[in-house]
């Protein structure tokens, strides 16, 4: 089937095990659904489409008629049933977007409800409800609940108005300017129900680097059908603002946010905006970062630019997230300190629809950061995670590699802020600091490729994200099952065979890319493959040589005291652990120390043999992911597993030109030898 990789995880496909087919059968025969807004008509078609699929049958559909084994699909407020059946007081602790599903009895009728506060939790609660059957788990007795840990759980494309994708791998952008706003795609359906069914509640459509036109009449209409498309899903519509916007439309000599008719300006474009779509969530903004216009070309802050975008944003309670992605090569200072030193002083001087969105990572987005250090240091600013879920840095469209690990290992990370126990997840999910607003934002993966993600594994990325954002305890492996049972099979053998190659692949690919605290070494300006030897760019921190160090005498950035210092931007418990290079992490030995090409690391070996070993494992477990994968043939869909095995086969030729390039790069500095038993670089 050449749609297999189009229906993403919400495939639908009947359900294999008789017994379990048997026990949806019986329980689910007639749906019931109680109000009629167009949240509530999405939620109940997706419940027939997807049962239809699973189950094989059609339900009947009343609105009202309670007979045995009906499924019932209402809030408190608009369904008679959900409202008889008192349960007040376990919808209360669950806010806006949460859920219950319960199998209860309804004057002497067995029901299964799906019951919320809002037509959103219903609709959220629908998906898990299909999701047990697609995963192949009971669902007689069910009590259980869900709601999200963050408030705002978004979606950030990089698309520009021409259709292409700043670092997209997976075709062109799904916004088709052109047709619209007349004419909405099935796909913008189908994006959105993919989203809704992993939480995913905002979307910004438009490139950080931003293009003003978006904001002109003619594109906010298409704005609008949009987010008139996405609403039912509970999706909300966000665009990036270009800070010169006054200028370039609005003919003002000037963007000065302090200016009193670039102030009226924003005012009237966000009213503007809001006629269109009274929903409209908010701007995504960067500014002063890597050539985008800003406040501080006024000689303003951060705080002046991002104030006056959110006043004028604040009486339709829209919110404005303002990127900390900011560095500049004229300041003699490690960029990895920049975004900190910037912001940090900022702490406590954003208004309260203010989110500031700080990427994963004080360099940008590589295989492996330590965790941002302005995550623990700003308490009175809620802090938005950036995650990239497009693989700019790993391998991009063509490398498995499922991020979710990655992704855990930044939010569970400790920041110490308020003593020990005191994660990341904490800050970014409001606890921490009783923030009203939280969030996390996803660099989207997607594009228009049939299979909408380039490689058939990135599709668990965005699950993954959406997943996490929705709730952050989770772990990998259970995203991990989740996702295969729905997008491949719930056959155990493809199940664990996938799940080991999804788990290890995240080291794998540090591994054979930058081991041991490595960081940017990758081609120039595509980011792509190799690059360690780059130099002489028009900017010394877009070159490889300034983050690795390497000389004959040894490897890595000094960031403690003796060099950067880029450490005091810890907490004093992080600064002690990270600051020694006997107690530092190994995986971020090389981000925080210049080691001497002999430093013993914990293996006994030297620091060169070391990094020979780790490369060589990263391409031998690239082979072994292949074989296992072998071991799949028949058992998913030829089309599928084809993919995946030509690209496997791809990311091991890669893997092994990572090792070669950059052992005998580096070798020329250690002027050591390769150990003997490990295979030669070529
Ligand atoms: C990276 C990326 C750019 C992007 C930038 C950003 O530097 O290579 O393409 O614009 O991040 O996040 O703003």
């Amino acid at each position: 089937q050449a749609e297999d990789g189009y229906r993403l995880w919400l495939r639908y496909d009947q359900v294999n095990n008789r017994v379990l087919l048997k026990q949806y059968q019986k329980t689910l025969q007639h749906l019931v659904i109680e109000g009629n807004s167009p949240t509530l008509q999405v939620a109940a078609q997706e419940a027939m489409q997807g049962i239809q699929g699973l189950l094989g049958k059609n339900l009947s559909h009343s609105a009202t008629d309670i007979k045995n084994n009906t499924l019932v699909l209402g809030t408190a407020a608009s369904s008679e049933v959900v409202k008889s059946l008192q349960l007040q007081t376990q919808l209360q602790g669950l806010g806006p977007e949460g859920y219950l599903l319960l199998s209860t009895k309804h004057n002497g009728k067995k029901i299964t409800v799906v019951a919320a506060n809002s037509d959103t939790g219903v609709l959220y609660g629908t998906f898990h409800l299909l999701k047990l059957m697609q995963m192949g788990q009971s669902i007689q007795n069910l009590n259980l609940s869900s709601q999200p840990k963050t408030s705002h759980r978004i979606l950030n494309h990089w698309d520009n108005l021409d259709r292409t994708v700043e670092r997209g791998y997976a075709g062109f952008s799904l916004w088709d300017w052109h047709k619209l706003p007349d004419y909405i795609d099935q796909r913008y359906l189908d994006y959105a129900r993919a989203n809704a069914s992993i939480g995913i509640n905002g979307t910004v459509l438009t490139n950080v680097n931003a293009n003003s036109l978006v904001l002109t009449e003619e594109y906010l209409l298409k704005v609008k059908a949009l987010a008139d498309a996405f609403r039912p899903y509970g999706i909300k519509v966000y665009l990036t603002a270009r800070f010169s916007s006054p200028i370039e439309l609005g003919k003002l000599k000037t963007a000065d946010p302090l200016n009193a008719e670039v102030r009226q300006w924003w005012k009237d474009k966000v009213a503007e905006i809001y006629r269109h779509i009274p929903d409209f969530g908010g701007f995504l903004v960067k500014a002063n970062s890597e050539g985008q216009p800003g406040p501080q070309n006024y000689g303003r802050s951060h705080a002046d630019g991002a104030n006056m975008m959110a006043d004028a944003l604040a009486p339709h309670n829209g919110i404005l997230m303002w990127r900390a992605f900011v560095y500049d090569n004229n300041v003699p200072e490690d960029r990895a300190k920049q975004a900190y030193n910037e912001f940090n002083p900022l702490d406590g001087k954003f208004r309260e629809n203010v989110m500031v969105q700080v990427k994963n990572g004080a360099i940008d987005f590589q295989p492996r950061e330590p965790f941002h250090p302005l995550f623990g240091a700003m308490p009175k600013t809620p802090l938005m995670m950036e995650f990239q879920i497009t693989q700019e840095y790993l391998g991009q469209g063509t490398h498995l590699v499922y991020l979710a690990p990655m992704f855990k290992e930044v939010l569970e990370a400790d920041t110490y802020a308020k003593g020990q126990g005191s994660t990341v997840a904490e800050v970014v999910d409001g606890s921490l600091y009783n923030r009203k607003f939280s969030g996390m934002a996803g660099v989207s993966n997607i594009g228009t490729d049939l299979n909408w993600t380039s490689h058939p594994f990135a599709q668990a990325n965005w699950y993954a994200f959406g997943r996490l954002a929705w709730d952050h305890a989770l772990t990998s492996e259970q995203i991990a099952d989740e996702w295969l049972r729905m997008t491949f099979s719930p056959n155990p053998q493809v199940v664990s065979t996938a799940k080991n190659i999804m788990l290890g692949s995240y080291e794998t690919l540090v591994n054979y890319m930058t081991p041991l605290g490595l960081h940017h070494i990758m081609g120039w300006d595509h980011h792509y493959g190799p690059g360690p030897w780059i130099k002489d760019k028009p900017r010394a921190d877009w070159t490889s040589v300034y983050y690795h160090r390497a000389t004959e005498k040894g490897i890595g950035f000094d960031r403690t005291k003796t060099g950067s210092n880029a450490l005091e931007q810890y907490a004093p418990h992080l600064q002690d652990l990270y600051g020694d290079p006997k107690t530092c992490p190994e995986k971020y030995l090389l981000w925080f120390h210049h080691l001497p090409w002999d430093y013993k690391v914990s293996s006994g070996r030297t620091l060169w043999n070391e990094l020979c070993y780790r490369y060589s494992a990263g391409v031998d477990s690239v082979r072994q992911m292949q074989e296992q994968w072998q071991q799949l043939e028949g058992k998913v869909d030829q089309e599928r597993f084809k993919q995946v095995k030509s690209l496997l086969a791809i990311q091991a030729k890669e893997a092994k030109w990572w090792r070669d390039a950059c052992l005998l790069y580096f070798q020329t500095f250690s002027k050591r030898p390769i150990p003997a038993e490990l295979e030669k670089p070529e």
